[in-house]
């Protein structure tokens, strides 16, 4: 296990989780990492800890630098336990150390942790002069949490914003340029829309906040770390915090005897004819935090179900669960289904679309039993009209 060193003199010294594969509802297929970095200075600073099973692995690593009995500091940006969950036990070796964090970090971390106590709270805009270099700190809330807070580091024009500009990948290789643009922005893409999409305005306002520093290394709490493709990652957020989407159609759904696929396909071929892009996800098969990462680059989202029981399928229901906690704004949404009598499900959804304040345009479309020819020509013609109005927009 070794440690890498980021900056001459800062390590990161985190922990893989490489058989993760739920993290909290989200399939990590890829793994993830809870990233700490040690600063060797006057004052010896730890920003963030690990996953209270990786514990020995932190440790092991910061062993190979220093004795973690002369740690001073450790800062805490964020209070979520995949960051402090190691905490209680690096304290137990050495209780002197002081934890640095917000207001909101320190009730957090209190109510996880009773027995911690040594904090200094700093505001945003704080610093720490630890020796020969001098931290900032700048809050950020709700990018994860109300205490989430940067640590900037002049000196070394490195920025440690724990959870933001995170990825879920386990990997050896520790830097951006080191592993495959694709999988990245693919893995950043997720990670955003499952994590922090429904703060938009605060993730506006967090990249404001930043926008005066001088940064040539991002270094997050997850995943790798930023240095060669920092415009590229920043343009992303950006975009992603406005809610901008491209002129792409989604189609989620889930079918029991095959008439809502049917319609779905149909849907789709329409759509295609007037040379909109269509994604579709049967949630059968897929796993709704990956449908998540689809959902942040479409314009318009097509949602299926047939009727069961006077309600949607509860595939649909759990999809629109996550849904309407993630909040994406700006959206065409669209409705469609099948029924053999009741037929309620089209409806529900359609009250969840008005819920998220999404333009709705065309009444759904929900068809009794099987589709005939006929009904799915008007399937396609309504689809080719779907397709022009996200051209239009
Ligand atoms: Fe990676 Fe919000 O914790």
């Amino acid at each position: 296990m070794k440690k890498v060193e980021i900056k001459p003199g800062i390590y990161w010294v985190g922990g893989i989780d490489w058989d993760i594969r739920n993290f909290h509802g989200y399939l990590t297929q890829r793994g993830t990492t809870y990233n700490s970095y040690l600063i060797m200075d006057k004052k010896i600073t730890l920003v963030d800890t690990v996953k209270h099973y990786l514990f020995d692995e932190m440790i092991t690593r910061i062993k190979e630098i220093v004795d973690p009995k002369k740690i001073d500091y450790i800062i805490s940006n964020h209070v979520e336990m995949d960051h402090s969950g190691s905490l209680p036990k690096i304290l137990e070796l050495n209780p002197n150390i002081k934890i640095i964090t917000s207001t909101r970090g320190e009730k957090g971390l209190r109510s996880h942790y009773k027995n911690i106590n040594n904090f200094i709270v700093v505001d945003s805009g704080d610093t720490l002069n630890i020796g020969k270099r001098t931290l900032h700190f700048v809050h950020i809330p709700m990018v994860h949490w109300p205490d989430s807070m940067v640590t900037y580091i002049p000196k070394e024009k490195l920025l440690l914003p724990n959870d933001a500009f995170g990825q879920h990948i386990a990997s050896a290789e520790r830097f951006d340029d080191e592993i495959d643009w694709g999988i990245l922005s693919e893995e950043a893409a997720k990670y955003y829309a499952n994590i922090v999409m429904p703060y938009g305005i605060q993730v506006e306002k967090a990249l404001n906040a930043l926008k005066g520093l001088n940064i040539d290394m991002i270094a997050p709490s997850h995943g790798i770390i930023w240095r060669s493709h920092i415009p590229k990652i920043i343009e992303k957020y950006t975009k992603w915090s406005r809610y901008e989407t491209e002129k792409k159609a989604l189609i989620v759904y889930d079918s029991m005897w095959g008439s809502t696929e049917k319609i779905a396909y149909t849907l789709r071929s329409g759509i295609e004819e007037s040379g909109v892009p269509v994604t579709i996800r049967n949630l059968k098969t897929n796993h709704i935090s990956d449908v998540i990462k689809d959902v942040i680059s479409s314009k318009m989202i097509l949602i299926g179900s047939p009727t069961l029981n006077n309600t949607m399928l509860p595939s649909i229901g759990g999809f629109l669960t996550y849904l309407k906690g993630l909040r994406p704004k700006n959206r065409i949404g669209f409705v469609f289904g099948s029924y053999g009598w009741g037929g309620q499900a089209v409806n529900e959804i359609e009250k969840i679309i008005k819920d998220l304040s999404w333009d709705k345009p065309f009444e759904g479309i929900n068809l009794n039993f099987i589709p005939d020819n006929k009904e799915l020509q008007e399937v396609k013609k309504t689809g080719k009209k779907l397709g022009e109005y996200i051209k239009k927009k």
